[in-house]
């Protein structure tokens, strides 16, 4: 019988070859809610083009089947050479993973043609989960990601909430809003209580405190959404920040919760919930007064991490769905270039 596997090629994304893709990307942009669970429609294609050209955030690949375009995938390299792999979309299901795989593959070499990489962090979203059984096999490994959501059109959370108890706030500590005078301290909090977290895993910006700052800084500076500093969270004991809750808009409908920590001595004497409360409240204290509009709080919360889970339906939250979260290590990076 005739060998009829086609034939693959993978080239890397450029203002040119983004120009050829026109209809790619719009079949991805009609998916992108539905297949790809984003939460708001993306870019135009048209903005996509010029990410391309400005060549300094958004890059890709796009693979041929019998010179014919059918995929791309689009990353992004953070800072601490964190490689944020956003989307492998592929136009059918066809072959489909040993597409991917090729787009993946191509990635990887490019990233080793210069060693500058720590980490590949990718998240599985939507159909991409069916490539959690062969992902592995380019050495990715893997923690599952649960989205929780309290949504404010359904009756169950704002009824939990409404009926929560919870406990008193010990003596000498407080619950203050958001001020840039907590930056420094604050991403200590986030340093220490993420460095154990799998977080850490496929972000290892959190294991360092010039890291932590670095994602402190991206959720105030409003980079993540707009920052809503009246709804975030700070514990605060002696002058101290023993705790913090951010919150931000992801767009004009979404609120989430970035990152949530209490410091160590602190964990399990009921902090998390508090805060959590407290800017729960806030949020909605906010829809009232007409200072923003909307319909859900959400956060994304790995599936083994058992207080942060319970700390979120104890709440109010419900888990809506669950993904997988690929990472990569850079095995042949340097121990101070790495993590
Ligand atoms: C998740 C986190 C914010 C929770 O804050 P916390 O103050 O320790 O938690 P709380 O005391 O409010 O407890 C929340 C629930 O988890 C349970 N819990 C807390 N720590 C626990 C532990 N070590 N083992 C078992 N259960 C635990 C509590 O009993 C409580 O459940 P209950 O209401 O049914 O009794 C905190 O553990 C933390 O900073 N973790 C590291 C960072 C992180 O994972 N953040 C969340 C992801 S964004």
């Amino acid at each position: 019988m005739q060998n009829i596997e086609s034939l693959l090629k993978v080239e890397k994304l450029d203002y040119e070859l983004s120009g050829k893709i026109k209809d790619l990307f719009e079949n991805f942009r009609s998916r992108a809610i539905k297949d790809y669970k984003f939460e708001m429609t993306p870019i135009e294609y048209s903005d996509f083009r010029e990410s391309i050209k400005a060549d300094d955030a958004l890059k890709g690949f796009v693979i041929f089947e019998d010179s014919i375009p059918v995929g791309f995938l689009l990353y992004i390299l953070e800072t601490n050479n964190v490689v944020e792999l956003n989307l492998i979309h592929i136009v059918d299901n066809v072959d489909i993973n040993r597409k991917r795989k090729a787009l993946v593959q191509a990635l990887l070499d490019k990233l080793n043609e210069t060693n500058q990489w720590n980490v590949v962090s990718y998240p599985l979203l939507g159909i991409q989960d069916s490539f959690v059984r062969e992902i592995p096999q380019l050495g990715f490994k893997m923690v599952g990601q649960a989205i929780v959501r309290f949504k404010f059109t359904d009756r169950t959370s704002p009824l939990i909430f409404k009926n929560l108890v919870t406990s008193e706030i010990q003596q000498g500590y407080s619950i203050e809003e958001w001020k840039d005078e907590y930056f420094n301290q604050a991403s200590e909090v986030i340093h220490e209580s993420f460095k154990n977290a799998s977080d850490a895993k496929f972000d290892p910006r959190f294991l360092t405190l010039e890291g932590s700052k670095e994602i402190v800084h991206r959720i105030t500076a409003g980079i993540f959404g707009t920052f809503l500093p009246e709804a975030t969270s700070v514990l605060v004991n002696n002058g101290n920040v023993e705790g913090v809750c951010f919150v931000n808009m992801t767009n004009a409908i979404i609120s989430n919760i970035p990152l949530i920590g209490i410091k160590r001595p602190n964990n399990n004497k009921g902090y998390g919930k508090l805060l959590l409360k407290n800017s729960v409240e806030k949020v909605i204290k906010m829809i009232i007064n007409a200072k923003i509009m909307a319909n859900e709080i959400n956060a994304t919360v790995e599936t083994d991490n058992y207080p942060a889970l319970r700390m979120y339906r104890k709440i109010g939250f419900r888990e809506d769905c669950t993904y997988p979260h690929a990472y990569l290590h850079n095995a042949n990076s340097t121990k101070e270039e790495a993590i």
